[in-house]
């Protein structure tokens, strides 16, 4: 049978988080740590997935229950990836099969596949903790549909797989701006206009960033449904607010460019100040983020939805040691990453 193995990074966010959701830009840079699934086409008519990482061991149903019942949390994105990629390219996976099984040669090979014998078969496993909000969720989407446009010759490209990868994080989530699907699919550092509008990858040697982790888990679509409330309550403050932040993303992109890390620095502060004013600083992250900005950095701020999750600070030469230690003695933990990692990848 044919198999497959895709891995793609997490991400992280720069700066732009929440004023993305509506329509400014963002600015996202891949993570070093991936994550890989191993796609086999089989012909048992079942859906199998071990995604040990998230307590997903042994799980099966036939394939033509493909997002019926009750799913797991942990299996929820790789179901509905798989469900959608169906729905989206029945004839490819039945042309597919048919080629596979030699006693099937002369069957229609326009069939659909919850006619056929098709199963598949799937193993997720991730470098990084699924608590650290580096996107494994879209990760994990992005591994499946590349994987499943390989094995059937469906030969999706980038824009293609960031469309169906998004629909299924909408279909689940119901919101989100797909900055995470497009860093898993391209890597690198990117500016991101949501959905997808703005993909423009920027030419980068470095970012000198330190990541700290707060150990708290908080559920995005609900701190973007409480940026909402406030959003309807305060449109003159909050509109502002998205309105400065997309300013923000603007000088940044050009600093980054310039690789002028002061300047950036300082961008990164201002716009962690909005996202007070936003609600979404949390105690402990703020905390991270002054103590990051006292051992020396050049900027820090917290990144994706917020409340929990990760900080980021920029770092000069000499003052990496010093940050990181700062971090440590203020709860968080430092996480060693590396950025502008390489989009999604056959192994
Ligand atoms: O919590 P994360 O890392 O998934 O980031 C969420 C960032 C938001 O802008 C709040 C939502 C989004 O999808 O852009």
């Amino acid at each position: 049978m044919k198999k497959i193995t895709v891995s793609a990074p997490g991400k992280l966010m720069l700066l732009g988080e929440h004023a993305v959701v509506y329509g400014k830009p963002c600015l996202v840079t891949a993570v070093n740590q991936r994550m890989t699934a191993t796609v086999e086409l089989t012909d048992d008519k079942i859906f199998q997935l071990d995604a040990p990482d998230v307590q997903i061991t042994n799980y099966q149903k036939p394939i033509t229950h493909l997002g019926k019942g009750e799913i797991p949390k942990g299996a929820k994105f790789v179901e509905m990836t798989v469900k959608n990629f169906l729905n989206r390219h029945p004839e490819r996976l039945a042309k597919d099969l048919s080629r596979m099984r030699p006693s099937n040669k002369l069957r229609d090979s326009s069939a659909s596949p919850q006619n056929d014998n098709l199963g598949i078969k799937i193993v997720t496993k991730s470098e990084f903790s699924s608590e650290f909000g580096f996107g494994s969720s879209s990760a994990s989407t992005v591994c499946v549909i590349k994987a499943l446009s390989q094995l059937t010759g469906a030969n999706l490209d980038n824009k293609q797989i960031f469309n169906l990868a998004y629909k299924t994080v909408l279909d689940i989530q119901g919101k989100g701006s797909g900055f995470d699907v497009a860093a898993a699919i391209y890597g690198g550092t990117l500016y991101f206009v949501s959905p997808g509008k703005v993909i423009q990858p920027l030419k980068i040697n470095t970012l000198p960033l330190i990541v700290g982790y707060s150990g708290i888990k908080f559920d995005t679509v609900r701190i973007i449904d409480e940026v909402a409330q406030k959003a309807k309550k305060y449109p003159w403050v909050i509109g502002n607010v998205y309105d400065q932040i997309g300013q923000l993303v603007e000088q940044a992109k050009k600093a980054i460019l310039k690789e002028d890390w002061e300047s950036l620095g300082e961008l990164m502060n201002f716009n962690e100040g909005y996202l007070a004013t936003l609600g979404v600083e949390g105690k402990k992250l703020s905390r991270m983020i002054y103590a990051a900005r006292d051992g020396g950095a050049y900027g820090a701020k917290l990144s994706g939805a917020g409340v929990g999750d990760c900080m980021i600070a920029l770092h000069s030469v000499q003052g990496k040691q010093a940050i990181k230690k700062a971090i440590t003695e203020a709860g968080g933990q430092v996480i060693n990453i590396k950025t502008n990692a390489e989009g999604v990848r056959i192994e």
